[in-house]
């Protein structure tokens, strides 16, 4: 390898020259390995990641079934034509139908979040003949051209207009989101939790409202649950607490334990729609891909690990209440599973900045004044012992 070109530069430093511009980066820290829900730098400092990640290690970092079965898969079959069977992929769609809701029993296997996005809004497009979406203030649904569209923060939109047509309306609020829907509306896009937004958690009587109007409208329902899915929120997916049962589920980030996969799932009425060519992708559904997915979805079996969020993240939250109590710049803790904010009366950043460098402790903002927690959703009592401790040393009284 040629680095000589770069002389004395740290790693971070050479990183930064090349990859910095569109990403930033926290601090100089260079992450080297993980196991479990702790990562390790290069000087050998290690840090519990109360972020998965971004919400992606669900099952903690390098779980040994999931490297086993990468490794193994490596060594069968790493590259297969789309347009031939894989022996893996047809286990892993098995496995992922069996887990979603059975009117969606119809998917289409992509590589990220925003690749799902897309094909989502492709097909409701299809379905509908339609133009418009509508999509929701402080959501968040990716940053290609379709899914920025549909994504509010005007800071990452409005240099790129113009986008597909899509207008943004509050969230939880039933007679915008009427007023919003037209005769042109190909589809409503929603998060059932809004997470970079600042998990702001949707009222039930709101998402069901969403679904019957866009069941009157002929407009289709496309639930995001790229971070909400595979349990973060104590259920499969977080539609299941509110009884929804959209045209599509958008996922990524936790179905293939961290290995990049995304996949959207969707109703006969789409299926009957589609065309050969009418999308593809040419490495999504790759075996290695297939391969990671299948073997996460046999752990979240073995380990429980729905039911475990669903409990470690109430004890998460009660843990939180109790350390922080009576600050004053605590405004609210709330969350689903282990989805959690600490929302607070100012702003996150420099907080984030102390937790990680004097605590070793990862954790994510979600707005500017919201501290968010995804740890994965392995996390024992005494981790969550840990990162509650160090939350209350950093933040004030
Ligand atoms: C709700 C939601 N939708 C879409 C995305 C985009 O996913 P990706 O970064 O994999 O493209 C994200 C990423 O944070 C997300 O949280």
């Amino acid at each position: 390898m040629r680095m000589n070109q770069f002389g004395e530069q740290t790693l971070a430093q050479i990183e930064e020259a090349l990859l910095g511009g569109a990403t930033a980066r926290r601090g100089d820290i260079v992450i080297a390995r993980g196991q479990g829900c702790w990562l390790w730098d290069t000087a050998g400092n290690r840090y519990l990641d109360l972020g998965s990640a971004q919400g992606v290690a669900m099952l903690g970092h390098c779980h040994p079934a999931l490297s086993a079965a990468l490794a193994e898969q490596a060594q069968r079959l790493i590259s297969c034509p789309n347009f031939l069977y894989n022996d893996t992929r047809a286990h892993f769609a098995a496995a992922l139908a069996e887990v979603l809701p059975p009117h969606l029993q119809h998917m289409f296997l992509a590589n990220s979040g925003a690749e799902a996005m897309d094909g989502a809004l492709k097909f409701a497009r299809l379905v509908t003949g339609r133009p418009k979406f509508v999509a929701f203030t402080r959501g968040f649904h990716g940053r290609t051209v379709g899914a920025l569209s549909v994504t509010h923060d005007p800071k990452y939109r409005e240099p790129f207009n113009p986008l597909l047509e899509a207008s943004h309306v509050p969230y939880n609020n039933i007679p915008r989101l009427d007023a919003a829907l037209d005769d042109q509306t190909a589809a409503v896009v929603l998060e059932v939790v809004q997470g970079e937004g600042g998990v702001n958690l949707g009222k039930v009587e709101f998402l069901q409202a969403a679904q019957t109007l866009c069941r009157e409208r002929g407009a289709l329902l496309i639930v995001d649950e790229i971070q909400t899915g595979f349990g973060r929120t104590g259920k499969w997916f977080a539609c299941e607490h509110a009884d929804l049962h959209p045209d599509l589920i958008c996922m990524a980030k936790g179905i293939g334990g961290g290995f990049p996969i995304g996949a959207v799932a969707y109703s006969e009425q789409v299926q009957a729609a589609l065309f050969p060519g009418a999308h593809g992708s040419t490495f999504g559904g790759n075996p290695l891909a297939c391969a990671a997915g299948l073997a996460a979805l046999q752990v979240y079996h073995e380990e429980g690990l729905i039911e475990r969020s669903a409990r470690m993240g109430e004890g998460l939250r009660q843990r939180l209440a109790e350390a922080l109590a009576g600050r004053t710049v605590v405004r609210e803790i709330r969350g689903l599973g282990l989805m959690v904010a600490i929302e607070l009366r100012e702003k996150v950043g420099p907080h984030l900045k102390t937790l990680m460098e004097e605590h070793g402790v990862i954790a994510l903002p979600a707005g500017p004044n919201v501290l968010r927690l995804l740890p994965p959703l392995v996390i024992s009592e005494e981790e969550i012992e840990i990162g509650v401790r160090a939350i209350a040393s950093t933040l004030p009284g």
